[in-house]
């Protein structure tokens, strides 16, 4: 019976993981992002980095309208020291919600919204998109490698080809990771658009990968309390179940030992 299990488990495992390339429509490279697993933790510094290459591009186009700007400095989070993060605020504009003045941001704000582009909000965009479905769709991967929303945003950042087409008054930009294949965004990334102040080479790739890992923690700031509580969670139902089944053994001694007897 147990080899039977252990068989059907190791081959769904197979399955799950060959079955993914195959159905998505274009490659969507897996990475091994920091955050994944049962143990995963943000790096803090690589949320540095992404932030700030979302300020310095993306934020001209989307906006990220769901996050208080004060969580910047969360622990588990970017981190950034909290007078750091006063002067960060300063440099949006939103509307004062009592006077119905524009002003400076202050932390207590969140981010502004940004539609001026025709750009999608990308607060929840890591979550609102998945890399890997497989296999036949039941999505047993999220369990190995996450449901690929980060992954997802840096193949989308990464997939140009350089092709345009002018198509109904709008110009369009292959891109191998984009479901119809011909996306409305420019390729936004360039070699060496952004200097990291920690002097990590700003590559492309590298900004990529940045941004997704910033995107996954505004889509999901708590994933790392959530994964310490599923864990204690666990540990917690471990030490319940033996002690159900030793007081269970314990029950039936008496009748279990007089009919072996
Ligand atoms: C010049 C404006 C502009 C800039 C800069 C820009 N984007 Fe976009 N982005 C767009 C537009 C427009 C769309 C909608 C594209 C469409 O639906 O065809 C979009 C769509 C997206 C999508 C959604 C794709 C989907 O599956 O619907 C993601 C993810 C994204 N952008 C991420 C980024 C990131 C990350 C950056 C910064 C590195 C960035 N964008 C910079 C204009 C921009």
């Amino acid at each position: 019976m147990f080899r039977k299990i252990a068989i059907s488990a190791a081959s769904a495992l197979v399955l799950s993981t060959s079955g993914a390339f195959a159905e998505s429509a274009a490659h969507i490279e897996d990475i091994p992002f920091s955050f994944e697993g049962p143990f995963g933790k943000f790096d803090e510094h690589q949320l540095q980095r992404g932030l700030q290459v979302f300020t310095e591009v993306c934020s001209a186009c989307h906006g990220l309208k769901f996050v208080p700007i004060r969580t910047l400095s969360d622990e588990g989070g970017p981190a950034i020291p909290a007078d750091q993060v006063r002067v960060y605020a300063k440099q949006f504009t939103v509307v004062d919600k009592e006077t119905g003045e524009e002003r400076e941001a202050l932390p207590a704000d969140n981010f502004p919204a940004n539609t001026s582009a025709g750009a999608p909000d990308l607060s929840l965009m890591a979550k609102a998109r998945a890399a890997f479905h497989g296999p036949y769709g039941l999505g047993i991967n999220q369990l190995l490698r996450g449901i690929g929303g980060p992954e997802y945003i840096h193949a989308i950042l990464t997939g140009y080809s350089g092709e345009t087409k002018d198509e109904a008054g709008s110009t369009f930009y292959e891109n191998h990771a984009f479901s119809t294949g011909w996306i409305k965004m420019p390729a936004p990334l360039t070699e060496g658009q952004v200097t990291y102040a920690d002097g990590t080479p700003a590559t492309v790739d590298q900004m990529a990968k940045d941004v997704a890992a910033f995107l996954m923690w505004t889509a999901e700031p708590h994933m790392m309390a959530r994964k310490q509580s599923g864990f204690i969670g666990v540990i917690f139902l471990i030490v319940l179940s033996s002690l159900l089944y030793l007081t269970n053994k314990r029950l039936w001694a008496g009748v279990k030992g007089k009919k072996s007897a």
